[in-house]
């Protein structure tokens, strides 16, 4: 279901647009018209997105891109849906209506096992961890998907080696570990899969703010170095500024900004889109 065409030709990037545009929202539509093109990285695409529980309707219509290699952050205040965007594109609650795109193809059935197996990670907001097993056992059940001993041990060497210190808490119950190690258990749950598209809900939850920025410049060498696409809701705005090439700005379940994190670098601009 995967496995793109790459035979389509290549159009030309949009490129940087006048901010007049970008501030009228066009430049996501010129963004997602170009990533229609799955020759153009084109990873991760949500259109006109509709979700919500019960009866209650809580993202209005989301329509947003991420390209192979991006740092894309999600933004916007409490209660705005980010978590409940990131739970419906992983399958987690059901679509109401709109469509999921990975690689230029529509993915009508989210199922998560089948996401998880197409490269796409989940990490929840707040510490997800089994509490009653060990980080190791943590880190089995992280990597349940992949195929075989060897790709598993192959996962947690490379987690080891993001995360030095996970080494010397093997045998301990994570439900016993601080905030901080918590959140490294479950960011490396999702790394052993060495995911294509990571989605991230605000992983520097209970962290203090040193910890924010190391935590942040973790994803953004992880990226870099492996070409992994990140999809990024934070609360820790400027924080998230510094590691993402967009950004999504997200108010009662609608996309009410949209352009490159350096437009928002500037603190008035910021306050004016996100206060
Ligand atoms: N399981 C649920 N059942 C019913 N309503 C829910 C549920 N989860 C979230 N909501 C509601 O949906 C709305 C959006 O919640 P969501 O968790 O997506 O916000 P958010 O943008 O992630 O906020 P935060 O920054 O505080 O995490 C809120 O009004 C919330 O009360
Ligand atoms: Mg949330």
């Amino acid at each position: 279901m995967v496995g793109s065409s790459w035979s389509k030709q290549e159009t030309p990037h949009p490129g940087p647009l006048p901010s007049a545009e970008r501030e009228s929202g066009r430049e996501s539509a010129r963004f997602l018209k170009w990533m229609q093109n799955d020759a153009n990285n084109g990873i991760l695409r949500v259109s006109e997105l509709v979700t919500g529980y019960g009866k209650k309707q809580v993202v209005n219509g989301v329509t947003l891109g991420v390209a192979k290699g991006e740092i894309v952050a999600l933004i916007g205040h409490n209660g705005a849906g980010k978590s409940t965007l990131l739970k419906a594109v992983f399958g987690l609650i059901r679509v109401w209506s709109g469509q999921v795109y990975l690689d230029g193809q529509a993915w009508p059935k989210l199922v998560p096992r089948e996401l998880l197996r197409a490269g796409v990670a989940y990490v929840p907001q707040g510490n997800r961890v089994f509490t009653d097993l060990t980080v190791y056992e943590n880190l089995e059940m992280g990597g349940v998907t992949l195929p075989n001993k060897e790709r598993l041990r192959e996962g947690m060497e490379r987690v080891f080696g993001l995360f030095p210190a996970l080494k010397d808490r093997l045998k301990q119950r994570a439900g016993t570990l601080s905030g901080g190690e918590k959140q490294m258990v479950a960011l490396a749950n999702a790394l052993i899969l060495s995911p294509r598209v990571l989605l991230l809900d605000e992983p520097s939850l209970g962290l203090a703010p040193p910890l924010v920025s190391e935590a942040l410049g973790r994803i953004q060498q992880i990226s870099r170095e492996s070409g992994m696409t990140v999809l990024i809701v934070e609360q820790k705005v400027r924080e998230v500024l510094k590691i993402a090439q967009r950004v999504y700005v997200l108010r009662n379940g609608r996309v009410s900004f949209s352009g490159p994190a350096e437009a928002l670098k500037d603190e008035a601009k910021l306050r004016k889109v996100y206060l």
